[in-house]
């Protein structure tokens, strides 16, 4: 059993692959796309659950989404016929980095998947290139709620230069030319539910699954997750969305 098999049974109970609730969710889309966009990319876009959302929310909208992991957007693609969105979705095995397109989109996401690009600010260079005029970016990523000790970073296999503190990551992200139009920092009751739900849906299937061959990968996949979450970076890594407009 790979990582990407983990990952997918553990993203089984929380689709969306960040520490953000439903409602979270569907603000941050209205926020973001708010009633002009018609094209939205997706760079790094998982199984396309947020596009999925927002293609059932908005019926003018198409969209795209890249990734490097065929499995997801397998599930991607199947999870857009069942809403009936497909027609509207197009969704490519790729590198994010070196994506390219022919024309420019109202709104570029990436969220979670800033490590593809080498950082956040990398991140936001290339959705730079994808915007068109007037645009607007729904990046997530995380930050350090405080200062991280020797547990949170094992636990996170990190390294402590990886992250900033909020207020420093914002700063960084306006001097590199952008206005925050909004923002949401992840709770601590929406960390504790994407954690129990990644660590209990994969340790749910190792139990369920005795005689498979991943099932004793599995199990000690979830048990060392959720040991390096709760002996270490809980309460010390955040995550922050932001909305943002090029800065005039
Ligand atoms: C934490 S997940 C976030 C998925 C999705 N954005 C979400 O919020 O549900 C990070 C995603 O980045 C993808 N990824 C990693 N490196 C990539 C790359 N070089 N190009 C495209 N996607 C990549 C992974 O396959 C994974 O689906």
């Amino acid at each position: 059993m790979d990582r990407r098999q983990i990952s997918q049974l553990a993203h089984a109970d929380h689709p969306i692959a960040a520490p953000l609730a439903d409602d979270t969710v569907r603000r941050l889309l209205d926020r973001a796309v708010g009633t002009d966009a018609e094209r939205v990319l997706d760079l790094g876009c998982g199984r396309a659950e947020w596009l999925q959302w927002l293609l059932a929310l908005n019926p003018r909208v198409r969209a795209e989404g890249v990734d490097t992991d065929a499995g997801a957007l397998a599930l991607g693609r199947s999870g857009a016929e069942d809403l009936a969105v497909a027609d509207r979705l197009a969704l490519h095995e790729a590198d994010a980095a070196a994506f390219t397109s022919p024309h420019p989109f109202d709104v570029v996401l990436s969220v979670g998947a800033a490590h593809a690009f080498g950082g956040l600010l990398p991140t936001l260079a290339a959705a730079r290139e994808h915007l068109a005029p007037g645009g607007r970016v729904l990046i997530g990523d995380g930050f350090w709620e405080r200062e991280p000790d020797t547990a949170a970073l094992d636990g996170l296999g990190a390294a402590a230069d990886e992250y900033d503190d909020l207020a420093t990551t914002v700063d960084r992200v306006v001097a590199d030319g952008w206005t925050p139009v909004y923002g949401h920092v992840s709770t601590l009751q929406e960390w504790d539910e994407y954690e129990w739900c990644w660590t209990g849906s994969l340790a749910q299937w190792a139990l369920d699954h005795p005689d498979d061959p991943g099932s004793a990968t599995a199990y000690r996949a979830a048990a060392d997750h959720r040991a390096g979450w709760l002996n270490g970076y809980r309460h010390t890594l955040g995550f922050v969305t932001l909305v943002l407009r090029v800065s005039p």
